[in-house]
This record gives C-alpha cells, structure tokens and sequence, in this order.
C-alpha cells in the first residue's frame, strides 16, 4: 500500500492494490496514519557525551536501549540530561533556558553536546553547544554534523525529531493561553521546521507596529506596510498552525481507542484570525485582518499592542470521552490527556517525517496510578521510539527493568542502577 498526500487540495491517494486506488478529501484517513508509521525510521541514541552542560563536566555514556530511565535523588542531573537532548531539536529547550545559564557553574564559559544516533543515514554524529569569542561576549550556539559546521538545528530535521512532557506543562489545559500557544507552536515546529522563523518574524513585525503606533501613529503609509507584513505573517502561522491541529485531530480520531488509560482529546483552535483562516483562502483572510488591524489602530495604540492575530488565539482541548474541558477534568485526569495528546503528536511527526521522534518524559512515572503506569510503558513499547523517562524512585520503573536501561544519576555521572 503506497499513500500520497497532495497539500494544496488536502487530498490523500491511497494505493490499496494493482487495482484499487482510495482518494480521501481533509483529514488524514486511518490507513495513512498505520502505512506511514510501517515506514518510518526510528533513531536512537547510542552514546551522548556531554561537556560542561550544566551539572556534568564530562560525561561519556552509551546505550543500546530504546527505553531509558534515569534515576536519581533530587537535583542528581536527571532532567539536564534531557535537556541536552532537547536543544537538539530547534529552540532553547525543554526548560526554554537561556544558553549562558547552560554552561557549567561556575567557571565553564561555554558547553557542548554530543551524540551518535543511529538514526535513517546510519550512523551520525550531531553536535550543539556554545563558544564565547571573546571575554565578555555573548555566547554563539554552534551546530555539528558529522564532524561539518551546520547552520542551525534545523540541519539536524533530516535525522532526528524530539517531542518531550515536563511537570511544567502539567498546569498546560487551566493556565494562561500563551502557555498553549507556545505548545501548540511547538507541536507545528516538529512536523514544519520552518514555523520558527514565521512565528519569529511575526513577533519582530508586531513589535514594529506597536512602536510605530506609539511613535507616529499618524504615519499611515508605514502602519499600512507594517500591517501587510503582519497580515501576511499571521495567516501563515494561522495557516501552519492549522493544519498541524486538523492533522493531529484526524489522528486521534483514526486511532482512538475509547478504552484507553490515556483519553483522546479533541483539539481546535480558537481565535479570530483562526476563524478568518478556516473561512476564507489566504488572499481574502489577509486583506480582512489587514482591514482589522487599520480599525482598530485607536484601540491598539491605547494597549500598547496589537489586540487581534494569532498572539491571541487559544488551543482548546477538550477530554474526549468524558466530553468535558480539559480544564475541567481532575490534575490525573489532565495528566494522561497530555500524555495521551504527546503519544498522537509523536505518531503525526513520524507520519509526516517519516522519523519517529525521540520522546523525552520527565516525572512522567510518578504522576500515574500502577494501572496507568503499566499502560503507559505499553503504549511506549508498541510506539517504539527511543524515550528517556526520568523519576527519582526506582520503584517506578521496576516493572521495565527486563527491558529499559535503568541508570542511576549521581553528581555528574551516569552507571546502570545497582541492585
Ligand atoms: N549551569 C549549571 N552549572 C552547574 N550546575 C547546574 C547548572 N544548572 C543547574 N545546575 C544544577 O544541576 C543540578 C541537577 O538539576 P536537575 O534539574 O537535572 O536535577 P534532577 O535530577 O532532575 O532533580 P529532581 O528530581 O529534583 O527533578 C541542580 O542541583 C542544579 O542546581
Ligand atoms: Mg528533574
């Protein structure tokens, strides 16, 4: 069975046999999902080293594992392990840190990290890590491919992809709406490596608006062209941010299991220029934001920003079987309907990427009755990504031990748990 998607007319062609041919308009049919996750690759991580990253001067450690638990007393170094992993995917990281505050206290004036990932190229050597030019300098974020200088971490797409849950993400479905777009943003950037520099560039052309309303709002000419930008930059992020929840969407409801320990979410997008997106191609969605955003010019200039745009809109999540709000579901409640909506985004990366992504899970074990927590190593397995758990209780991981790497984190070192 071959499939072929066709973006422009959300159209899907499946080849079920010499004879057969299945056209689907929208949403991703279910036998795309299966195919594509049939064919995709699977990296892992055969051996991280790290240097002055934080807790770890020099760390040389190899796995041949698919599943990791890292184990540890508190403040051990556990959660900076995955965060080195996570800087190799775009952006600053699963705890969005700056890169100086990476860099090993006190004394370390830059880091580097380093892996081999068998990963769809065969064996590949990718690097990040930042160096000071001189005293005093900021620190520059340097990326290495096979031992060659790479522009960005966007090099590294082609051979691995990183998807990752912290406790800071626990209040994700009760807290602010920037606290979602910025998930949402990233659940776009893992499947579309180039959303980062449209949310980048729209971020830099609202802030050019607001000063300009601020500084001469009579200079219509310059509001106009800083508005055009604006209205083209938002509906593509609308457009990107679009598509990633209708795909996602068409995933869950093509796998979802109403048995499950983790409930499938409905997932939609809320917004004025979400709606403006959903009705109207590109051209006409731009020129009416553009309209709105010249309307409201008084208002905006009284916030001191800019009130419409996709800055405003809102993912909302909804609890699938219990057909509630996320935000009304109890805290275990919410935990596994996250768990549940990062397990369908890591299958949509794989099937749009053909890479599945490395799942990095931090606390995850301790937040789960035993029933759950065994499902959740379950649904793991049969995902069968490389995932590195951390928990400080060994116990946790106890009913993995013939299967997973069970590590002990101790002061900067990492051994296979004693015992
Ligand atoms: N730049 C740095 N240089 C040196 N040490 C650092 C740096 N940044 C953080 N640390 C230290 O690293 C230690 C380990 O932190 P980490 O968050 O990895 O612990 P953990 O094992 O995940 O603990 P917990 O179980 O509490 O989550 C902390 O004591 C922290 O102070
Ligand atoms: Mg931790």
């Amino acid at each position: 069975m071959n499939v072929y998607y066709i973006p422009l007319f959300q159209l899907w062609k499946i080849n079920l046999g010499p004879n057969h041919v299945s056209w689907h308009i929208g949403p991703m049919p279910a036998a795309a999902t299966i195919d594509m996750l049939q064919s995709c690759s699977f990296p892992a991580i055969r051996r991280l080293r790290l240097t002055n990253f934080r807790s770890y001067g020099a760390l040389d450690f190899r796995t041949g594992s698919t599943l990791i638990a890292l184990t540890g007393e508190n403040g051990a170094g556990k959660t900076n392990l995955i965060e080195a992993l996570s800087l190799l995917s775009p952006g600053r990281g699963l705890r969005r840190a700056e890169m100086a505050a990476c860099a090993r206290a006190p004394g370390s004036t830059g880091f580097a990290i380093s892996v081999d990932l068998d990963g769809p190229y065969g064996e590949t050597r990718l690097g990040t890590g930042t160096e000071i030019a001189y005293p005093g300098s900021n620190p520059v974020r340097r990326y290495r491919l096979n031992q060659a200088n790479a522009g960005s971490a966007r090099a590294f797409a082609d051979h691995l992809r990183v998807v990752w849950l912290t406790p800071s993400m626990d209040g994700l479905f009760t807290g602010a709406a920037g606290e979602r777009r910025r998930f949402l943003d990233r659940l776009v950037l893992a499947v579309d490596a180039d959303h980062a520099s449209r949310t980048n560039a729209l971020e830099r052309a609202l802030r050019n608006r607001n000063k300009l309303l601020e500084a001469s709002p009579g200079n219509g000419a310059w509001l106009d062209a800083a508005e055009r930008e604006i209205a083209e930059l938002g509906v593509a992020v609308t457009a990107a941010r679009n598509e990633t929840v209708a795909r996602l969407a068409a995933l869950i409801a093509a796998t979802k299991d109403e048995n499950s320990a983790f409930p499938w979410a409905i997932v939609a997008l809320e917004g004025e220029i979400d709606r403006l997106v959903a009705n109207y191609p590109s051209l006409e969605a731009e020129d009416r934001y553009r309209g709105l955003l010249r309307d409201n010019r008084g208002r905006d200039a009284a916030a001191g920003r800019t009130l419409l745009g996709p800055q405003a809109s809102d993912l909302v999540v909804s609890h699938g079987p219990k057909e509630i709000a996320a935000s009304q579901a109890s805290t275990g409640e919410q935990k596994a309907l996250l768990t549940g909506l990062v397990l369908a985004h890591a299958r949509l990366v794989a099937s749009m990427s053909g890479i599945m992504p490395i799942i990095l899970l931090d606390e995850i074990a301790a937040h789960f009755d035993p029933l759950r927590r065994s499902a959740l190593y379950g649904e793991l397995q049969s995902l069968r990504a490389q995932v590195w758990m951390t928990g400080a209780d060994p116990a946790l991981f106890a009913e993995i031990a013939g299967c997973a790497d069970i590590l002990q984190v101790r002061t900067g070192a990492v051994s296979p748990l004693e015992g």
